[in-house]
């Protein structure tokens, strides 16, 4: 009892268990966030920087590239960095259009991009986390609050954050996941406005605490709604 610090807490209450010695509530964790160049990415990756090892990944920027769309190349990612302690993804495009004029490829957009990306994302990462890692998905708020040309941003979202719940009750290695659901953001109101009138937009700085709490926390299959 005499060393009261996060380490000690933590080892007291996993004692015994193959976990012992991972303890991701301490400084310096690894950490990849996949879409680090973009509005939400940039936040998170600065507040995770003050305290952990940020990797920035981004699709044609970043320290690396990555396609989340294609299994190869998230694979061939992880393969490039080795090991690391958590993984976020600020990435995955949608399609906003009206229903009628949907048609299988434009659905295909959010299918295959937001949503099997993070999918790709994550299958990936239950190979390449340490013990204890975690890993942080973004779905949006559009999965509870359908908007005009938004069916494939519902889809998409709520079939993000059911992967999440989903996907945690089988994970191995004391692995957590999580994912952040979002409002529109205040600094994204300039290309997002028009479509979400009436909803309160949320500041980048809200929505980090979040995916902080994702990474640094011990809860698993939580949506975390920043709304
Ligand atoms: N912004 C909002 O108000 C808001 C609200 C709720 C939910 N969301 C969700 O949050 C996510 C991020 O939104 P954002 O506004 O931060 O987006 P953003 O500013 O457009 O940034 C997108 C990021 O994803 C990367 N990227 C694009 N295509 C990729 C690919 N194929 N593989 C890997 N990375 C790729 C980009 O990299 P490069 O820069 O290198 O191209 C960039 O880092 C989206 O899924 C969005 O639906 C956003």
């Amino acid at each position: 009892m005499a060393n009261v610090d996060i380490i000690g807490i933590t080892r007291m209450a996993v004692g015994g268990s193959a976990f012992q010695s991972t303890n991701h509530q301490e400084k310096n964790m690894k950490i990849i966030v996949i879409g680090a160049t973009g509005t939400i990415g940039r936040a998170v990756s600065e507040q995770l920087a003050a305290s952990h090892e940020v990797i920035r990944v981004g699709h044609s920027g970043g320290q690396y590239q990555v396609d989340i769309a294609d299994p190869a190349s998230v694979e061939a990612l992880f393969g490039k960095i080795g090991p690391v302690d958590a993984v976020v993804v600020t990435a995955g495009n949608l399609h906003f259009a009206p229903l009628a004029e949907f048609d299988a490829e434009k659905m295909n957009v959010g299918l295959q991009h937001k949503l099997m990306g993070q999918v790709n994302v994550a299958l990936a990462a239950q190979r390449h986390l340490n013990d204890g890692g975690s890993i942080t998905l973004t779905s949006g708020i559009v999965s509870a609050e359908p908007i005009r040309y938004g069916v494939n941003a519902t889809v998409v979202n709520s079939a993000v954050d059911g992967f999440v719940q989903a996907a945690a009750i089988e994970l191995p290695r004391g692995l957590r996941i999580n994912s952040v659901s979002p409002s529109v953001l205040v600094e994204s109101m300039d290309n997002y406005g028009p479509y979400f009138q009436g909803f309160e937009p949320v500041p980048a700085s809200r929505v980090t605490q979040a995916y902080v709490r994702s990474v640094a926390g011990l809860q698993t299959g939580k949506v975390y709604q920043v709304w």
